[in-house]
């Protein structure tokens, strides 16, 4: 078995927390969209069921499978989110943005109720920070924000190479919000809620690829087989 084969039986495993009536976010990157392709399949077969995408590559991959479609303008709230990874800790912190969607993809995980994670045995790390860590910055004064960047990182321990992505025509990659992307090689990121508070302080970077308490549940395939794993659910309600 491949990479590819246990990215699909994470994803056919997400697809039990699907129910009929359900407004989902739909994820970005390969393993999202193994899920999507089989969303897909289950809506040919009567699911009723109505998604947000993370991106204008997965909004045209559900609109090619005849997912029904919405905007968080139309439907604020959601079910549930299943979506890919870059990196996953034993906590459930995430590094995401690999593909360059880790914007909206904050964006509709913190509007949904559930936020289930599909990756393979690859993705799991003792440490975030191996992968590049992937920072959405407007183009507006990109050397001063890198210049802080680089030094508001420092101060949480952090240090290596920050690197402007480029597309494959060697010009920098362009998100789907106008924006760029820095990736930073930290190699490893001992903190990572400091070095997330701290970053948030640059004026010019409009979101980090870390994800810190936002997954629910993350579903590891393998070798070894399928692993769930659960983080702690807050029950915002209980607290009123
Ligand atoms: C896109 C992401 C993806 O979820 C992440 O890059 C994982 O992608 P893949 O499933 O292709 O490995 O964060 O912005």
């Amino acid at each position: 078995m491949s990479n590819d084969d246990w990215k699909r039986q994470a994803a056919e495993q997400a697809l039990t927390y699907v129910e009929d009536g359900m407004k989902l976010g739909l994820g970005t990157g390969s393993t999202a969209a193994k899920f999507v392709e089989l969303l897909g399949a289950k809506v040919k077969a009567g699911l009723k069921v109505v998604c947000v995408p993370t991106s204008e590559a997965t909004r045209a991959q559900a609109a090619a499978l005849g997912i029904p479609l919405t905007t968080l303008d139309e439907t604020p709230a959601l079910d549930l989110t299943v979506d890919g990874a870059d990196e996953v800790d034993e906590e459930l912190r995430l590094i995401k943005g690999g593909g360059g969607a880790l914007l909206r993809e904050k964006i509709v995980a913190v509007a949904s109720d559930r936020v289930v994670i599909i990756a393979d045995n690859s993705k799991l790390v003792e440490t975030l920070g191996r992968f590049p860590l992937p920072l959405e910055v407007v183009p507006f004064g990109l050397a001063a924000t890198e210049q802080l960047i680089i030094k508001l990182a420092a101060d949480t321990g952090c240090e290596g190479e920050v690197k402007l992505r480029k597309g494959t025509d060697g010009k920098p990659f362009v998100t789907d919000n106008g924006n760029h992307i820095l990736d930073c090689a930290f190699d490893a990121i001992e903190d990572p809620e400091a070095l997330d508070d701290s970053l948030k302080l640059v004026p010019g970077l409009v979101e980090t690829g870390l994800f810190l308490g936002i997954a629910d549940v993350g579903i590891i395939a393998g070798p070894k087989g399928v692993e769930v794993l659960s983080g702690i659910e807050i029950d915002f309600e209980e607290d009123e």
